[in-house]
């Protein structure tokens, strides 16, 4: 059944303009005024609405076993999470660790999506080690429609490689055409650090931050860049979350190099005050890199609206209270992450755009179109075109609404941003041309989600 939504006003990163998006078959058809509608055909009234392109969350976590627990969503509630946020697309870390095989781990990780993500999604396989197997396992991964990995400079012993690891994937994506993101901290820093303060007896939810201080994290970013550089790669450091990180990569692409720069909800918003608060509240807040000072936030922002900051993801980690509590006599045991998959798109649309921080056209480009563009998904993804799929945003800017862990979707029993006000919501939400998410309720089908082929585009 074809899909017609009249009197749109339709936001592209580059673009405003009014008129009727006709949509046949999963994909737009037609865009102009007046269009002829089938008299089959759903008709949605968008007057008085933003229509944006699928949102595009590039850094989730879903699947993920982690200091010594599992996050809690599954494909399907986070899925469904982000589609009600108007999310219709992300990008999950298949995280197998450094005594896990690469290969059996992206089985692994497919094996958990297919058939239960409601929205579409791909993933960045993470690179944990570099051993003799390793180069062909990769090339069977990009093989099958991955075109991204991911390294970790933290989580000594888990996830992290070390720099002749981190070179030899770096040597492997150039000759692939595979970008690699990365997790920037210096590990050893960290480390020795925790001991320290662990030690001194500073045991609590606030020492995760003196622990991985901003010059731990300029460090990993530099590093990694030096090492996209001289192997001619193509780098995009996730989560990054400070001034001192952002010189590293900035001063990186001021010489030439192919670097990109992704920040993420809680760093936008929060500060690490909040991991500061007594008890497991504190624990709620600890993710790596951690919380900071609340006086770097508005230079974040600025490099956000500048485009010095390409893209705003979420690193959506959710471990509830019971979890978080593994580290109530330690901050080094408590797991990692905030989740934030359904919140990103309202809470950056009410403290970017409304708040006058960042520009409509340029909240499109960082929550959607340029993670399309950077990750090979543009424009079957990532904007509002002929061809392209009809992933599309029917978004209500009236709304006015809290964000609340007692209405959230995703399986997690706290929200990091509880009690924030939301100023718009997605009204409507389709994912290549069906309606699955009405004013805050999923309509939709469980399951329809796919994995996104991609091709390597960094030769
Ligand atoms: O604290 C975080 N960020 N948890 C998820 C794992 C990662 O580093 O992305
Ligand atoms: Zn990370
Ligand atoms: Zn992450």
């Amino acid at each position: 059944m074809a899909l017609v939504i009249r009197n749109a006003d339709i936001v592209n990163a580059d673009s405003r303009t009014r008129g009727d998006i006709f949509v046949e078959n999963e994909t737009i058809t037609r865009i102009g005024a007046d269009l002829d509608a089938p008299p089959n055909a759903e008709v949605i009234d968008a007057t008085g609405k933003l229509v944006f392109p699928g949102f595009i969350d590039p850094h989730v976590h879903i699947y993920l076993p982690f200091m010594a627990t599992f996050a809690k969503d599954t494909h399907e509630t986070a899925s469904i999470a982000a589609l009600i946020g108007g999310t219709t697309t992300y990008i999950e870390m298949c995280c197998p660790n450094r005594n896990d095989d690469a290969l059996e781990g992206y089985q692994l990780w497919k094996s958990k999506a297919e058939g239960n993500s409601a929205c579409d999604y791909t993933f960045h396989m993470s690179v944990t080690k570099f051993e003799k197997c390793t180069e062909g396992q990769l090339r069977e991964i990009v093989a099958d429609g991955i075109a991204s990995f991911k390294i970790f400079l933290a989580y000594k012993n888990f996830f992290g490689v070390d720099d002749g690891e981190m070179y030899e994937t770096l040597t492997l994506a150039r000759t692939l055409g595979v970008i690699t993101t990365a997790h920037c901290e210096n590990a050893e820093l960290i480390a020795r650090l925790q001991q320290k303060l662990l030690a001194e007896g500073r045991t609590g939810p606030e020492w995760h931050e003196p622990s991985r201080p901003e010059s731990v994290e300029a460090e990993g970013t530099g590093r990694f860049a030096a090492f996209v550089e001289n192997t001619g790669a193509a780098g995009y450091v996730v989560h990054l979350s400070c001034q001192p990180a952002l010189n590293a990569a900035l001063y990186a692409k001021s010489r030439g190099v192919r670097i990109w720069v992704e920040s993420v909800l809680p760093h936008l918003l929060l500060d690490k005050t909040y991991a500061e608060r007594p008890g497991v509240e504190g624990m709620k807040h600890v993710m790596s890199p951690p919380l900071r000072d609340r006086s770097g936030q508005k230079l974040m922002w600025d490099a956000l609206e500048a485009g010095f900051i390409d893209t705003v993801g979420t690193d959506h980690c959710p471990f509830d209270t019971s979890q978080k509590l593994l580290g109530k006599d330690a901050f080094t045991q408590i797991p990692n992450g905030i989740p934030g998959i359904e919140e990103r798109v309202n809470l950056l649309y009410t403290y970017g755009v409304k708040r006058g921080t960042i520009g409509l056209n340029r909240f499109v480009e960082a929550a959607s179109t340029t993670a399309a563009k950077l990750f090979g998904l543009f424009p079957r993804k990532g904007t509002i075109a002929v061809g392209s799929d009809a992933d599309l945003v029917i978004y209500d800017p009236s709304y006015r609404g809290k964000v609340s862990a007692a209405t959230q979707h995703i399986n997690c029993d706290y929200s990091g941003f509880e009690g924030m006000e939301i100023e718009g919501r997605p009204s409507v939400v389709t994912v290549r041309g069906k309606v699955q998410v009405r004013d805050g309720q999923f309509v939709g089908e469980r399951g329809r989600g796919r994995l996104l082929k991609r091709e390597p585009a960094y030769f």
